[in-house]
């Protein structure tokens, strides 16, 4: 790992563009973010995310423009960046045959660590995965998954992790589960960059939160500079859909006097 201290922000993007043949994917992003910081990129489905982060992760080479992650520049010094860093993807990199404690093992292995079990059993522990540690990933839930996931990235203790995604396609209890473990890195001074299209994961997780929109970043602020992007809050009255019960409830003629297939204020009874 290289442990060089940096003066700085964590990353800097300045102009970056790229392109798939004909397809102007990045316009010019620009962006920085601060040591230690969580920064949300938000974007809808193919605005870009990923392509930023492989190029960040020095995976994809950019068109045009500069980026630095850990004070290295991404083109110029990518065995640098690739020391400093760890990414993982939008799909779980986990292998299935293997439990989660010898997952850990041999990621702690591959990159020549002292005493790897000790490593392993630490995270199984920080991950609250101890119990299921022994158990063939194979039987892991979703949200297991990707916490096993990110506790492999952070074998080795990066200053800079990617997380594309993280939890894409899981249920809201895997979610939180995933947003505490993001929480957990944040917590011990790591600089997160993960990719979202939650607003609400970046309003849990996030210092900073930027939208890629249209090849260019939109909007780049704290929660608080972007809630007053907008209009203040208003009252609006709504027409509020029947529930089940309210329509049980008139079929049975129980419930409100009125015709029970409309749909305007159910909330009295009659
Ligand atoms: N290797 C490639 N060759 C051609 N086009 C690509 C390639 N990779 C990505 N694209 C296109 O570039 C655009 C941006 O893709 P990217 O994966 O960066 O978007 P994203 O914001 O990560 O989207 P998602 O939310 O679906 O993950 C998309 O239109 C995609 O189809
Ligand atoms: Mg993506």
């Amino acid at each position: 790992m290289v442990t060089r201290s940096i003066a700085g922000p964590a990353i800097r993007v300045r102009g970056l563009e790229k392109a798939y043949g004909g397809l102007h994917v990045l316009r010019g992003v620009d962006f920085d973010v601060a040591r230690g910081n969580v920064f949300a990129l938000l974007g809808s489905n193919g605005a870009g995310k990923t392509t930023t982060v492989r190029i960040l992760a020095t995976l994809l080479k950019a068109d045009a423009g500069t980026a630095d992650v850990h004070g290295f520049d991404v083109a110029t010094q990518s065995a640098d960046v690739r020391e400093s860093i760890s990414l993982t993807g939008q799909f779980a990199a986990v292998d299935e045959i293997l439990s989660g404690r010898e997952n850990l093992v041999l990621v702690a292995r591959l990159r020549h660590l002292k005493d790897p079990g000790a490593i392993a059993d630490d995270l199984l522990r920080r991950f609250s995965l101890t119990d299921a540690g022994t158990r063939k990933v194979a039987t892991y839930s979703g949200g297991m998954r990707r916490r096993l996931d990110i506790a492999m990235s952070l074998i080795g203790n990066p200053s800079v992790i990617f997380l594309d995604e993280p939890t894409a396609g899981l249920d809201p209890e895997a979610r939180i589960e995933v947003w505490d473990a993001v929480k957990q890195c944040a917590g011990r001074g790591t600089t997160v960059l993960l990719t979202t299209q939650y607003l609400e994961e970046a309003e849990q997780l996030a210092d900073r939160i930027a939208i890629l929109h249209q090849g260019r970043i939109i909007v780049d602020g704290t929660l608080a500079e972007l809630k007053q992007l907008f209009p203040p809050a208003t009252v609006e009255y709504v027409e509020k859909q029947p529930t089940l019960e309210e329509i049980f409830l008139a079929v049975i003629g129980r419930g409100d006097r009125r015709d029970a297939t409309s749909t305007n204020s159910h909330g009295g009874r009659g």
